[in-house]
């Protein structure tokens, strides 16, 4: 079965599916974009990707493409018309198609592009705790918005595929680290508080962090939000990634340094297991 796209209106064959050379996406990275996991045919946390998608946008002033509604109605044709169960919805909102200037025309279309993936079936007990560098952060200083523009990402995310890592974390100014190449970054400290950066301009503020920050807080966690260095993760009792592709993964190595005896930690499983958990409760509400 050949996949289906959506591009502004039309349902096309994924590898017809074309937009204009003069788009400020390809021309500028002009534009924004979200995945959304689909596990178990159920869309995790749309909502707050739909809310964070409005956010970018209006941070851009790039106008929505279509209203939310109709928005929702095109991500489920999507997972229909490619048979979705587990994988993900891909979609962009560039700013829209002009003779390229640097400066925009403020009543320009936005153009609206919507993939979905089949992806292997993410397990909830089953995860192989993963190894990451780290890298200096290259990025500009609006990392809240999640904007096309990922180039300092994709450098990053290369020279980690390179050592064999799964994962570069991005260090700032101060030696704290921001967040992963595709994900934010977390720890455990040997006193059991969960620390992660807090969500400011510094860092994308993750679906998946949001998930677990509510998960942990039910769970009476202590949850502390702000900066760690390199060393306090390398001596932490858990490091952990989050993504809404890779939702919570264990690190068992940074830069070389192995945390604790280089297992999946107590913490990192049991807020794994319950993230499965919490979208599932979504599908039923
Ligand atoms: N990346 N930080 C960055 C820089 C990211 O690109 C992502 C997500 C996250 C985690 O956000 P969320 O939990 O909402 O997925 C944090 C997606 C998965 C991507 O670029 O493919």
């Amino acid at each position: 079965m050949s996949r289906i796209a959506y591009v502004n209106g039309q349902y096309l064959p994924h590898d017809h599916a074309e937009i204009h050379i003069d788009d400020r996406g390809y021309q500028f990275g002009d534009g924004i974009y979200e995945v959304v996991s689909i596990m178990n045919g159920h869309l995790a946390d749309q909502e707050w990707h739909l809310d964070r998608m409005e956010y970018s946008l209006s941070e851009l002033n790039i106008p929505m493409p279509m209203t939310r509604a109709a928005m929702k109605i095109v991500i489920g044709n999507l997972i229909r018309m490619n048979k979705i169960t587990n994988g993900l919805i891909y979609f962009q909102i560039t700013r829209g198609v002009m003779r390229r200037d640097h400066a925009f025309n403020a009543m320009l279309k936005p153009q609206l592009v919507m993939t979905a993936k089949t992806l292997p079936r993410l397990s909830k007990q089953m995860i192989d705790p993963v190894k990451v560098i780290t890298v200096p952060d290259q990025r500009w200083q609006r990392r809240d918005i999640k904007t096309l523009q990922l180039l300092p990402n994709c450098m990053a995310k290369t020279k980690a595929m390179e050592k064999g890592a799964y994962e570069a974390l991005m260090v700032d100014h101060d030696g704290l680290i921001t967040e992963g190449s595709s994900s934010n970054a977390w720890i455990v400290t040997h006193e059991g508080e969960l620390i992660t950066r807090p969500a400011t301009y510094d860092i994308l503020s993750g679906i998946t962090r949001k998930a677990i920050l509510d998960i942990a807080a039910k769970r009476n966690l202590k949850i502390v939000e702000r900066g760690f260095s390199v060393e306090e993760a390398q001596n932490a009792a858990e490091v952990f990634v989050s993504s809404a592709t890779s939702l919570v993964t264990p690190v068992y190595m940074v830069d070389d340094v192995k945390i604790g005896n280089g297992d999946t930690g107590p913490v990192a499983l049991a807020l794994r297991q319950a993230y499965f958990d919490h979208v599932r409760a979504l599908a039923a509400e």
